[in-house]
């Protein structure tokens, strides 16, 4: 995988961070995404260390025009892309009724929107290279609804929908896409959402096992794929 070039959405922190790290390890040049600067350019500098080439962009995936712009100043610095990893993604649990309209729209916006967004601009490359891995981050709401989870998981579901019709369509052009659907791993997201503490390092799944299951799928002989994987803790 040494001297590939990958893309990930929502890399400077997070799963999204810790994928970066272990394609860095890899010999990987990475370039991260996000809407905080600061925080971008700090993980690029710990990427740095690994002796590959980082770059960020910095945008909102939900919004088409800048996708468009970022991902252009992205291939131009790396000069082509391998590997896209669709990790960007917002969470909020509310009943129903009293999640407001704004709020269920911007999940929606930026977990499935943002992620065909992000992908209608990298395929074209890897369509004309024949080659290319897609992995696309949905969750175990995207596998059932739960109360409360309304939104979250309409986009998750929806996640696996736009993903496995995708696979089915680029297989034929050497695109392996992987749909994931982990469980509750550590990080800001599941912390804010109370289902996960920042203590809980022995119990809950942690961003480097996400990170782990994605260079494994990807160290695959390309002649297979990972479709799609569960990540689950061995503690109930
Ligand atoms: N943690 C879990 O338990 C869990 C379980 C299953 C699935 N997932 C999924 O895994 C992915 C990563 O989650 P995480 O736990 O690492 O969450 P996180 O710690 O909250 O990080 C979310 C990442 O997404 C980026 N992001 C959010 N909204 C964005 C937007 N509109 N435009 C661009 N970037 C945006 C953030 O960057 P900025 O803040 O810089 O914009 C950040 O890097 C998400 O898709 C999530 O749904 C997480």
């Amino acid at each position: 995988m040494k001297n590939k070039k990958a893309i990930i959405t929502g890399g400077g922190r997070g799963l999204g961070k810790a994928t970066a790290i272990a394609f860095a390890k890899e010999g990987i040049d990475v370039a991260i995404t996000g809407r905080n600067e600061a925080v971008l350019k700090e993980t690029v500098s710990e990427l740095e260390t690994y002796g590959v080439k980082a770059t960020y962009s910095v945008f909102d995936v939900g919004n088409y025009e800048a996708v468009k712009t970022g991902i252009k100043s992205i291939i131009d610095t790396l000069g082509t892309v391998d590997i896209l990893v669709n990790n960007a993604g917002i969470a909020a649990f509310g009943t129903f009724n009293d999640m407001p309209v704004e709020q269920w729209s911007q999940i929606m916006q930026t977990n499935v929107m943002g992620m065909y967004y992000v992908t209608k601009e990298v395929l074209p490359y890897l369509i004309e290279k024949n080659e290319g891995d897609i992995i696309n981050v949905s969750s175990t709401a995207g596998l059932s609804g739960n109360a409360t989870t309304s939104a979250y998981s309409a986009s998750k579901f929806a996640v696996i929908g736009l993903s496995e019709s995708l696979m089915k369509e680029v297989r034929k052009n050497n695109i392996r896409v992987c749909t994931l659907t982990p469980s509750t791993i550590a990080s800001d997201m599941s912390i804010d959402l109370g289902i996960a503490t920042k203590d809980s390092e022995d119990s809950v799944l942690q961003p480097e096992d996400f990170a782990e299951l994605i260079v494994a799928g990807l160290k695959l002989p390309r002649r297979a794929m990972l479709k799609s994987a569960a990540l689950w803790s061995t503690n109930p």
